[in-house]
């Protein structure tokens, strides 16, 4: 299976502090931000991977990751997005180096206390289709900031992105593992109202032809790009708790 590391995004939510880099570059307790990604794929035994990014500050990226060997990656790509089109319009980067194999596409700002491994081994095992990993939230205020699974008999129905009204407890996480029929969906997609392709829109494809799959995750999940309060929620969680672990 592929990696795709996704670390774009003007990272606006974080600003004054994306102003001098990238968010994805930011650190997390004792190391940037990225690394935690790379090392959650690593460790689910992926170990080849794209890294996609953008703006300014994108040759950083080299400077920290080089060929990757350090960091336990076999081959490591990189690729240039032009401009803050959101995760779908990220993701179509990817299209030649995944070459229609299954992928697992991971937001670079999203932090997993436990092991994704059990959950790549799941999707390998996935005859066809897509795969989405769901965090139970108690607070109301941040699942509005956040994509939350609709659920019938313990299906998810459909997604809502950023819902005034969370349909559930249960948030998309930004890890997203598809088949070859992604790159039929990307180039049919249409800007959301704020100007992005959306890989919500691209989930909800799967879910209305009954071709998703989704697991519930054990143990803590941050998303350190959401907001500076939930940056440093993570930065204390990884302080003091082992995370991919
Ligand atoms: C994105 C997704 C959202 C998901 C979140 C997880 O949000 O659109 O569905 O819950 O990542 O990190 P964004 O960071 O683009 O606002």
């Amino acid at each position: 299976m592929k990696g795709v590391i996704l670390a774009g995004g003007a990272g606006t939510r974080l600003a004054p502090l994306t102003r001098i880099t990238n968010k994805h570059l930011l650190p997390l307790y004792d190391r940037p931000m990225v690394t935690y990604a790379v090392e959650a794929l690593t460790r689910a035994g992926i170990q080849e991977l794209m890294l996609v990014t953008g703006g300014t500050h994108a040759g950083e990226f080299f400077r920290l990751l080089g060929n990757g060997h350090d960091y336990g990656i076999d081959r490591l790509f990189y690729a240039y997005q032009d401009g803050p089109g959101g995760i779908a319009e990220a993701l179509g980067l990817a299209e030649r180096f995944v070459a229609r194999e299954k992928c697992c596409v991971l937001l670079a700002d999203n932090v997993f206390q436990r092991t994704l491994r059990p959950i790549v081994e799941r999707f390998e095992a996935q005859e066809r289709g897509a795969r989405i990993v769901l965090s139970q939230l108690d607070d109301e205020q941040h699942l509005r900031h956040l994509g939350v699974a609709a659920m019938q008999d313990g299906r998810v129905t459909g997604i809502v992105e950023k819902p005034e009204t969370p349909p559930s407890r249960l948030a998309v996480t930004g890890v997203y593992f598809y088949d070859e029929q992604v790159w039929d969906v990307l180039p049919r997609l249409q800007r959301s109202a704020r100007g992005e392709l959306e890989i919500t829109d691209v989930n909800n494809w799967y879910i209305e032809r009954g071709q998703m799959e989704a697991d519930v995750l054990e143990g803590f999940w941050g998303d350190a790009g959401e907001s500076i309060e939930q940056y440093y929620e993570v930065n204390d969680f990884v302080r003091r708790h082992r995370v991919n672990a």
